[in-house]
């Protein structure tokens, strides 16, 4: 593989777009980014990122003053002189789940219009498998045979893309042409990181796989703590065990409230209609999806439950981005806790670090509040939707001060629930009868890690 400096140009500066750009930049290619969104394109001109993502206004500004980032609409400045040219444009779910890859394909012929032979275009985007296909065979119809399609997924997550992009655990081509795949492969030389090298099709399905088996396993996860709750057993402890397996790992067995982001619904969606599509429907991705929504209308029931009869009845929610880290709340579990108890009549006052912004656009009547003090002025039940770590150094006291009830619903299990307590709280969490817990996962993981340093040594 060589690290030559290539000519980089990549369709689209939203979150994976921009994500790339910067970071192919930091690589030490020259990329062009094409934005079509005329505002997005002034923001990004002024030096400002449209999206929260930590390092990444940093590192654009950085490869902006040396010249290795420009942005532009036009693709007449954009695509002639390009070696690569990646679509990472987004792929949104249609009404029926089917993803809908039409500003692919827009992509993709504006970059044919303008391309030179040999031009390799790579899709970032997460595409149905046999898009790829669909692509080359347009390419060709177009005249363009030489231009080759190359699939290279994704697999960044919120709030640490960047460290995702530059440490990966694998970079996945795949192509039908083996000097293309090479070329695409060579762009990442300069990363330690191993390269799977397979066909297009597997590659477009590899990226469906990953996230959807991520998914079902938190729903897994999630199943069983609704066991141990009916059982009297703690998921902490059962995922501490599962974890130390080799085989099982311990990342993402966190039981909680549940899976939410831009990707997870989407995509596990997205499979599910895939494998209907080519006459297998799956059985188990449904299940995930369930278990899934379930997690959301337990957590709801509870607290409902918690503040039965009470007038004015108010609960308070700390979290409602999709996770910490983000300020995302695209099909986020807080958020749809939030909504269901506001329709259910239940006064609710809420706080995020960071998206609180979002979060109001999309769910204006309910109150929001500075910080997690304010939240818990005259509530009934507080709920740990979303696990910051400014929210796991509460000061318990000030807390339980402010509040009229003394429930406090730990839906993440992150809160050391034996503090909790000392302070009056009726601590709960999930999948954790009897006494409040101390054991938290951060804790968990750091143990299994010093027990498989142990079982290594
Ligand atoms: C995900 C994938 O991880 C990434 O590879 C992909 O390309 C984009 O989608 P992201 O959406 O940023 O990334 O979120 P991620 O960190 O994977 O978390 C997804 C959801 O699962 C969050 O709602 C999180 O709270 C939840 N989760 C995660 C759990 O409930 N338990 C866990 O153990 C881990």
């Amino acid at each position: 593989m060589t690290n030559l400096r290539s000519s980089v140009t990549v369709i689209g500066a939203g979150y994976v777009g921009l994500v790339t750009s910067a970071c192919l930049a930091e690589l030490g290619h020259t990329v062009v980014c094409v934005e079509i969104n005329p505002l997005r394109l002034a923001m990004l001109e002024r030096g400002e990122i449209p999206i929260y993502e930590p390092g990444l206004e940093e590192l654009v500004r950085r490869h902006r003053t040396d010249g290795r980032l420009t942005f532009t609409d036009d693709y007449t400045v954009a695509i002639p002189a390009a070696d690569f040219a990646f679509i990472a444009v987004n792929t949104p779910p249609a009404a029926d789940g089917r993803a809908d890859t039409s500003f692919v394909f827009s992509a993709a012929d504006a970059i044919l219009a303008h391309a030179r032979p040999g031009l390799i275009i790579v899709t970032k985007s997460t595409v149905p498998v046999g898009t790829g296909d669909a692509l080359a065979q347009r390419a060709r119809a177009g005249g363009h045979a030489s231009v080759k399609i190359v699939s290279n997924p994704e697999f960044l997550r919120e709030g640490s893309a960047l460290a995702d992009f530059m440490v990966p655990d694998r970079i996945v081509v795949g192509a039908a042409d083996p000097a293309a795949g090479r070329a695409v492969a060579g762009l990442y030389a300069s990363l330690d990181a191993p390269v799977i090298v397979c066909d297009r099709r597997s590659s477009e399905l590899a990226k469906y796989a990953a996230n959807a088996f991520l998914a079902t396993r938190i729903s897994f996860m999630n199943e069983i703590a609704t066991l141990c709750e009916a059982a009297a057993a703690d998921v902490e402890a059962v995922a501490r065990v599962m974890g130390t397996d080799r085989r099982i790992g311990p990342a993402f067995l966190r039981a909680g409230l549940g899976w939410g982001g831009s990707c997870f619904p989407k995509d596990v969606r997205a499979l599910a209609a895939i494998a209907a599509d080519h006459g297998h429907p799956s059985a188990l991705l449904p299940a995930a999806v369930t278990v899934n929504a379930q997690q959301r209308g337990r957590v709801v029931a509870q607290l409902v439950a918690a503040v039965q009869g009470r007038t004015d009845a108010t609960v308070g929610i700390l979290g409602l981005a999709f996770k910490p880290g983000t300020d995302d709340v695209r099909e986020s579990p807080a958020l749809a806790v939030a909504e269901r108890l506001h329709e259910d009549g239940i006064r609710v006052r809420a706080h995020d670090p960071v998206a609180m912004a979002n979060a109001q656009i999309v769910l204006p009547g309910i109150e929001y509040c500075h910080d997690p003090y304010e939240v818990a002025v005259g509530c009934d039940a507080l709920l740990l939707a979303t696990e910051w770590p400014d929210y796991l150094v509460l000061d318990w006291h000030r807390l339980r001060e402010r509040v009229r009830g003394t429930v406090l619903l730990d839906a993440r299990n992150a809160l050391d629930g034996k503090i909790a307590s000392a302070f009056g709280f009726d601590y709960r969490s999930i999948g954790r009868p009897g006494a409040p817990h101390t054991v938290t996962h951060l804790r968990v993981a750091a143990e299994a890690r010093v027990e498989r340093q142990a079982i290594a040594d």
